[in-house]
This record gives structure tokens, sequence and C-alpha cells, in this order.
């Protein structure tokens, strides 16, 4: 199934990726006169992570068509429409690049965005996403069952989510959820919204977090000590 970033990506990732580039924007202020106005031209600073091309592996097939790009690999299909700041091209080896058309402060932060969901997009047909999920606490579990990811969580009932098509979910151990698939903003959303029935709670590190996530525990009022 093809799915689109532009529509699917919200705004959460564009905070983080631009807060990502926050400290490589504009070096310096230059005043332009223009006819009849004074105008001030911001000189920005090359994005680092816009500058850096994308090798694109021989199993990703591309599709480019002005402002819009196809990728296909063998895990699945996306597509991305840019912006007009932005501009992509592909040279002799394969390789894309993402170009600034302009030269204005948006376009500096679309170039270092639109640079890392290309790439997440190649990546995540090729190779894929994943992200890990664990649960801790008496009793608490999960299952698959067909399409159905079923969460044990001390609720009166289980909890049941349907797994989104274009995602894989396994479980380990009863306790160890992995989310995978082609499309890296869905596999962190899906692996979210799993944690948000039960956030991992800062006394005894209770619920479901992220594998790598560390919970900072607080110290329970009887167990005070230094
Ligand atoms: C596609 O090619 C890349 C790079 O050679 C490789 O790492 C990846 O495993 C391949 N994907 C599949 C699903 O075979």
């Amino acid at each position: 199934m093809a799915s689109s970033i532009t529509s699917s990506f919200q705004t959460s990732n564009l905070r983080s990726v631009f807060l990502g580039e926050r400290n490589v924007l504009c070096l310096s202020s230059v005043p332009v006169t223009r006819v009849g106005f004074l105008r001030k031209t911001i000189e920005c600073k090359d994005s680092r992570i816009g500058k850096q091309p994308i090798e694109v592996p021989s199993n990703v097939t591309i599709t480019l068509e002005g402002q819009d790009l196809k990728v296909k690999g063998p895990l699945g299909e996306l597509s991305i429409a840019y912006p007009r700041e932005v501009k992509v091209e592909r040279d002799e080896s394969g390789i894309l690049k993402v170009k600034k058309a302009v030269e204005t402060r948006r376009a500096n932060q679309m170039h270092g965005l639109f640079r890392t969901l290309t790439d997440n997009m190649v990546v995540g047909v090729s190779k894929g996403f994943e992200k890990k999920l664990q649960m801790v606490g008496v009793g608490y579990r999960a299952m698959v069952e067909g399409r159905d990811l079923v969460l044990s969580l001390g609720f009166s009932h289980p909890v049941r989510m349907t797994i989104p098509e274009g995602l894989k979910v396994q479980v380990e151990e009863n306790t160890r959820i992995t989310v995978s698939g082609y499309d890296k903003s869905q596999v962190g959303q899906f692996a979210a919204s799993i944690r948000k029935w039960r956030p991992p709670e800062p006394y005894k590190g209770k619920g479901v977090k992220y594998a790598d996530e560390v919970i900072r525990r607080k110290e329970g009022k009887a167990g005070k000590k230094k």
C-alpha cells in the first residue's frame, strides 16, 4: 500500500526536526536595497544535514516527477511532495540530493527537514524501521491475535488495538513488543499509542516504556534516603 508522507506527517515531526536544525541556522544579516524598498535578506549557513547526499540501494526504485518523489522498495512504497523551497536531483550514480531552490530562512529549514524525510523513506522501504517497547508490571501482558494487538494492563478489560496496515507487531516473552514497518512516522505513532495506555509511572517504573527509555525514578514518600 502506498502511503503519503506529506499527509501522515504531523506538526510534532516538523517541530522535532526543526529543533535539530536550529543551531545551524542563520549566520548573518545582510541589508540589501531593492527598488524603493529596504529589504533585509538573511543569509543562512547551509543545513548540515540537508547537504548530505542520500544513497539509494539497488533494491529501491525512485520516480521523480517535478516536485513529487515516489520511492519503492522490497518493504513498501512511499511518496512525498516537496515544497517549492527545495528541489531534488538525482545524479548518474543514483545518489539523491535535496537542494535549496531559494535562499530564505524557510528554505534552509525545509532543506534539512526534507532531506531527513527523504532519507527516512529510502531507509524505510529497503530496511524498515522498528520501535521496541517493554511492559513492566505484574500481570501486564501482550499478544497478537490476527490483526489485533491485545494488551492486559490491569484494566477491567484487555485493550484491543487494530494493527494498522503497513505495520507488523511481534511480541516476545509476553512483554516485549516490537513494532516495525516502512513508514517511520507510522511506526513511531503506533508505538506511542501503545505506550499511552499505561505510560511508565515514576515510582516503580510500572507501565509500557520504550525499550531504550530510562525512567527517572522518584522516591516514594516512605523510603526517602540520600
Ligand atoms: C535492500 O538493499 C540494502 C542495501 O544493499 C540491504 O541492506 C537491504 O537488506 C535490502 N533489503 C531487502 C529487504 O532485501
